[in-house]
């Protein structure tokens, strides 16, 4: 783990990981926007000082704060979240290999996990991220790893970690976690035990809608065994990408606290509305992941989604009239964003199994941003 001399993450979001003297002086981290660098003599490939080799001083300062905030050894930004999900896995898997997964994940994990990882040789069994006994059911001599997300997408269900952390320890397989939804200031993966969390940076960690990127965080071993996978793929976050992403994260614990604050207040809002049959929100005593929630999370997160008794027809009208949430795939930005998940990433999974993970037509998921909460509400109470 590196630590700091800080004692809460406000402060390392903020100073954690910058360099040391700062470079010319600069107290904001300055873009360096070039593809390669002097050669001094380095004599590993990887070492060599170029963009792709993700080791300019833009690459490096992020690696030390990610690495801080989740208290984990090592951390890579890549370009997206889907850079760090796909390198993590072609990583930690070989030909031949199988992977445990949740049943319910981000709908471009899905698709990779049933459509590309055959082609490699590799092959993956979908569980129930709350039943241990499935997961036990599906283990094979060559399973290699177990993958789960903190909070799951779209239900907003919370898997049983410490379990998966146990399991994995176990059976001497590799854990790793989605933790986009939770954000480092909600969960740190690492201080449970998990081997790596991979992130969509283009999400909470960045918070204002304006790149894509991504991150693996976790061992170093493991981390070092990706780094030359990753520069082989060539999903290395640009040097502009990477200074939206370092200034964006220093706002992370101050927006993320306000987005836990107003998502759990819309949450109980909603759940007292005659139009809404259910909601789904870690925070919520209703929620079936409550309890882990709150014993593993220092706050419920910004996302929440909720179903209509009218189905169909309402939750098209609902989008249809919000004013303030904007009608947009993506979440964890400073503006609210609405969207029905059976329409956009779940478009691709055939309708009965949609069903069956509890995916209807008419679920909505809201990522609430940082708009006043009392606003927000009275939108949401007028479009109903
Ligand atoms: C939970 C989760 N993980 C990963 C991703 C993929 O991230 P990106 O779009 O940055 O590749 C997403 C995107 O929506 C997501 O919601």
């Amino acid at each position: 783990m590196i630590t700091t001399k800080f004692r809460s993450i406000d402060t390392e979001a903020v100073h954690a990981g910058e360099p040391s003297p700062r470079i010319g002086g600069a107290v904001a981290m300055p873009i360096f926007q070039s593809a390669t660098f002097l050669w001094e003599g380095e004599t590993d490939y990887h070492e060599t000082r170029y963009v792709r080799l993700n080791n300019t001083p833009n690459h490096e300062v992020l690696h030390r704060k990610l690495a801080v905030l989740e208290r984990a050894e090592a951390a890579l930004v890549t370009s997206s979240g889907m850079a760090a999900i796909t390198t993590t896995l072609l990583g930690v898997l070989r030909s031949g290999d199988h992977v445990l997964a949740l049943d319910c994940p981000y709908g471009g994990t899905r698709g990779f996990l049933v459509d590309d990882l055959p082609r490699f040789g590799m092959s993956c069994t979908f569980v129930d991220p709350v039943d241990r006994a499935s997961w036990t059911a599906a283990l094979r001599d060559n399973t290699r790893a177990i993958y789960m997300e903190s909070i799951t997408n779209p239900l907003m269900q919370v898997p049983d970690l410490r379990a998966v952390v146990d399991f994995a320890r176990a059976h001497e397989i590799v854990s790793i976690v989605d933790n986009t939804f939770a954000s480092p200031v909600n969960f740190r993966p690492a201080e449970i035990g998990f081997d790596l969390s991979v992130h969509s940076g283009t999400k909470y960690l960045n918070g204002h809608t304006d790149i894509a990127a991504g991150a693996i965080i976790g061992r170093r071993e493991l981390v070092d065994r990706l780094r030359p996978l990753l520069n082989h793929l060539g999903g290395t976050l640009d040097p502009h990408a990477c200074f939206l992403l370092h200034r964006g994260m220093k706002t992370l614990a101050l927006r993320v606290r306000r987005q836990n604050d107003s998502a759990g207040r819309v949450a109980r809002f909603l759940e007292r509305h005659p139009a809404i049959s259910v909601v789904n929100y870690p925070g919520l005593p209703s929620n079936s992941g409550h309890a882990r929630a709150s014993e593993l999370f220092d706050g419920y997160g910004g996302m929440l989604s909720f179903d209509l008794i009218d189905g169909l027809p309402a939750a098209d009208r609902l989008l249809d009239h919000v004013t303030i949430p904007i009608v947009a795939v993506s979440l964890g930005g400073v503006e609210s964003l609405i969207i029905r998940p059976a329409a956009t990433a779940y478009a691709n999974v055939p309708p009965d199994e949609r069903r069956r993970l509890g995916v209807t037509d008419s679920l909505v998921r809201l990522s609430v941003g940082i708009e006043d909460p009392d606003e927000l509400i009275e939108d949401l109470r007028a479009a109903l």
